[in-house]
């Protein structure tokens, strides 16, 4: 018998995580597609599609948080320096403040305008009852611009520290994210 055996993030939380990952990706593709559109109709057009997945996005985020009130995530690898692991949390607690408020500036944004995010055509979430001032909005979305750059270099780093972990110091931090290969504790 040993206690605190575990090593790897249960199997939703990896569905969760892989989810998020793509999803993220495919909405930052989606918001350049919409900046080189042609014209300002078709640029309209794709960014719908970004107000939507958004939306989508933040449902997962949220499905995430409280799977992992009740599947917290494993102890971390004993072999990370203290500052490893401080750096890991800060960057872990910025995606998910990122995650959740980004896409909430987004509807507050377009609420600016008095427009609704409609979901795919699905659904709509009406505008909230925000004071119309498109130059509100602007500086909303423009901030929401700069999170996302600032979210994707994050995404970097966070990439590389997985890959460095996993094949250079060898310590199968990655497997700790997916079904098969050596986790360690
Ligand atoms: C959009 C991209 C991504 C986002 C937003 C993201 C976000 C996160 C978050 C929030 C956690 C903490 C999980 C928790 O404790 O609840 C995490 C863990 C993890 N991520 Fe990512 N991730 C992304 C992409 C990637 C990629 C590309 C890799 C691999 C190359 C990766 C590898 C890992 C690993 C190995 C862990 C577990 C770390 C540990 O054991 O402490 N992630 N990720
Ligand atoms: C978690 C969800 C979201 C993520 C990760 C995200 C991410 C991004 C990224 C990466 C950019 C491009 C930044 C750049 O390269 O300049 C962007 C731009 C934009 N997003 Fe989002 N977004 C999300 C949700 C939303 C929602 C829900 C809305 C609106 C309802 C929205 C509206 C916009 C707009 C209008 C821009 C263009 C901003 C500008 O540069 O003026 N986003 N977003």
């Amino acid at each position: 018998m040993s206690f605190n055996t575990t090593t790897r993030y249960s199997g939703l939380a990896m569905l969760l995580h892989w989810a998020i990952a793509v999803l993220v990706i495919v909405q930052w593709r989606i918001a350049e597609a919409a900046e080189e559109a042609a014209t300002r109709e078709a640029g309209a057009a794709i960014m719908a599609n970004h107000f939507a997945l958004g939306v989508v996005i933040f449902v997962v985020v949220a499905l995430r948080l409280l799977w992992r009130q009740v599947s917290p995530p494993p102890p971390p690898v004993k072999s990370h320096a203290p500052w490893e692991r401080t750096f890991a949390r800060i960057v872990h607690l910025a995606f998910y403040v990122l995650l959740l408020v980004m896409p909430v500036a987004g509807w507050i944004a377009l609420s600016s305008f008095g427009e609704p995010v409609s979901v795919f055509g699905l659904f709509a979430l009406p505008a909230l009852p925000v004071p119309q001032n498109p130059d509100l909005g602007e500086a909303i979305f423009e901030l929401h611009g700069a999170s996302g750059v600032a979210l994707l270099v994050l995404i970097a780093l966070h990439a590389l520290a997985a890959l460095k972990h996993t094949f250079i110091d060898k310590d199968g931090t990655l497997y700790r994210m997916l079904p098969f290969g050596r986790a360690r504790g």
